[in-house]
């Protein structure tokens, strides 16, 4: 890396592996592999005399508001949305990491991006249930829609799920960013998924709201597709073709011709009460 990126001669490299201690007269550096978080050959690198873990990109958090954690009020948001679009793929490798960083005795993580931690708790504690894939009774919706036929039948689903307690996150794909969805997907524990028909399959922009399922590799569990279409359909077949192979139990699909008429509602009432039990 050194080389490729910065043109550093090779002699001047001194490779580490695990358990290697680099004396600086004062300072001690002990060397950790962690490896795939999330780049192959991530290291850790803990400071002995000021206990201080240098923790590459686990941990971190995009943002350059803050020095240290206690400073910016809202950084469990940035750093969730970091642990969503880098860290979740790599869930299994940052529980081991995990155990290692608890074998040390850390009084301050730095990561490489984001805020210091001169407090570790907070950050130790939601990477420990992170990593775990823990999830809530959570569900977040995905949906596009061209003429608001697909999000009349959302919106029936996300009142129904939000009256029977269940906690629900609300994205419309045409604007919604990868890193808020990639947030919510940390701890959701079902899925709704809401498509026009486009073409025989789903909507373009519902095809990227898979994509980013199948990517980012969240713990959902339950899954529900909804569907307008005008003609022949096609966009339910297409999201189970994507959802069935992540493990995803679709508890239930629905198409309908344009705006869903009052029994086709009555449907999805009962589609959002099966949902919100499981
Ligand atoms: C570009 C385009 C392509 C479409 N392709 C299909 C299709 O392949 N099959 C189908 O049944 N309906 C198709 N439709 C019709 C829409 O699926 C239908 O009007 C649906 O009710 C739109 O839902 P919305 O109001 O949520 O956008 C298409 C519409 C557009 C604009």
């Amino acid at each position: 890396m050194a080389s490729v990126q910065y043109g550093v001669p090779r002699e001047r490299v001194k490779v580490v592996r695990e358990e290697d201690v680099l004396e600086l007269g004062s300072k001690t550096l002990c060397f950790m592999e962690a490896p795939w978080l999330h780049w192959p050959e991530t290291m850790f690198t803990y400071l002995k005399e000021d206990r201080v873990l240098f923790s590459c990109d686990f941990f971190g958090a995009h943002t350059a508001f803050g020095f240290y954690d206690d400073e910016l009020e809202e950084l469990m948001s940035f750093a969730k949305m970091y642990f969503g679009e880098i860290m979740m793929p790599f869930r299994s490798m940052g529980r081991k990491a995990l155990e290692k960083v608890k074998e040390k005795d850390v009084k301050i993580i730095a990561p490489s991006h984001g805020p210091i931690y001169r407090n570790t708790e907070k950050i130790l504690e939601a990477y420990s249930k992170w990593t775990k894939g823990e999830t809530k009774e959570k569900v977040i919706i995905m949906y596009v829609t061209m003429w608001k036929s697909t999000e009349a039948m959302v919106n029936v689903i996300a009142k129904i799920l939000f009256s029977e307690g269940i906690e629900v996150c609300l994205y419309n794909l045409a604007n919604a960013s990868i890193g808020d969805i990639a947030k919510d997907l940390v701890d959701s524990r079902g899925v709704v998924l809401g498509t026009p028909a486009v073409l025989g399959g789903m909507h373009p922009l519902a095809l990227f709201g898979v994509y980013l399922v199948k990517a980012l590799r969240p713990s959902l569990k339950y899954g529900v597709v909804l569907s307008s279409y005008g003609w022949g359909g096609g966009a339910v077949k297409q999201a189970l073709e994507f959802l069935s192979p992540k493990k995803i139990e679709v508890i239930g699909t629905m198409e309908v011709n344009g705006p869903p008429s009052a029994e086709a509602t009555e449907k999805i009432i009962e589609l959002g009460k099966q949902l919100a039990k499981k």
